[in-house]
């Protein structure tokens, strides 16, 4: 699959080397070209210039990115993402790390939401970055939990976590 992956931190990077190791083509955007370049290079994975770039020719894109950045990723993006599959893996953590800053709905419903032609996904959030390329425990596969109102981006997702192990 066409994998693109905003945020080139401790996720995004650690998910771009798990998906190229799955056989993906996978490339990466950030805030600024020269860190996704980094973080492209260390993955093996293509930098884009802008997530607009990152974007265009993507299966599935993954925001990786602080939940403070995603209403403006959205707003950028707009409907370069409509019928796309997008997957949040944000967690909507206060500063403090502590409290949630959602209050009567998801992150994630938030995102569908405004964006109501994409095909919004929950993925990866629950797995520290550190475990995307070795998930697994005492030879034990991890669970990846996904939720979606979309059937087939669900399974779509499905099927790429399952290629990470
Ligand atoms: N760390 C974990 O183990 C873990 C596990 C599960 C879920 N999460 C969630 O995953 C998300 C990312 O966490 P992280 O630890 O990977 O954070 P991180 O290391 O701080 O990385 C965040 C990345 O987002 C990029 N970014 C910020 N605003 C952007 C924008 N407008 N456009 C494009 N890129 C932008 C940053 O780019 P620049 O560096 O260029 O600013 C940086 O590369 C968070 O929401 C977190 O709650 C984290």
């Amino acid at each position: 699959m066409k994998i693109a992956i905003i945020g080139a931190g401790n996720v995004g990077g650690a998910l771009a080397k798990a998906a190229i190791a799955g056989g993906h083509e996978v490339a990466i955007s950030a805030s600024s070209p020269e860190v996704a370049a980094q973080a492209a290079q260390a993955a093996g994975a293509t930098a884009a210039r802008s997530n607009a770039e990152v974007v265009a020719n993507a299966d599935i894109v993954i925001l990786a990115v602080p939940y403070a950045a995603v209403q403006a990723i959205a707003q950028e993006l707009g409907d370069a993402l409509t019928e796309k599959i997008v997957v949040d893996s944000t967690n909507p953590l206060d500063e403090t790390g502590r409290d949630l800053l959602t209050s009567g709905i998801s992150a994630a419903e938030g995102l569908q939401a405004q964006l109501p032609g994409t095909k919004v996904v929950k993925a990866f959030n629950t797995i520290f970055a550190g475990r995307h390329a070795r998930p697994s425990e005492e030879g034990r596969q991890l669970d990846a939990f996904i939720a979606s109102d979309d059937a087939d981006a669900k399974a779509k997702v499905g099927e790429f976590a399952r290629s990470l192990g």
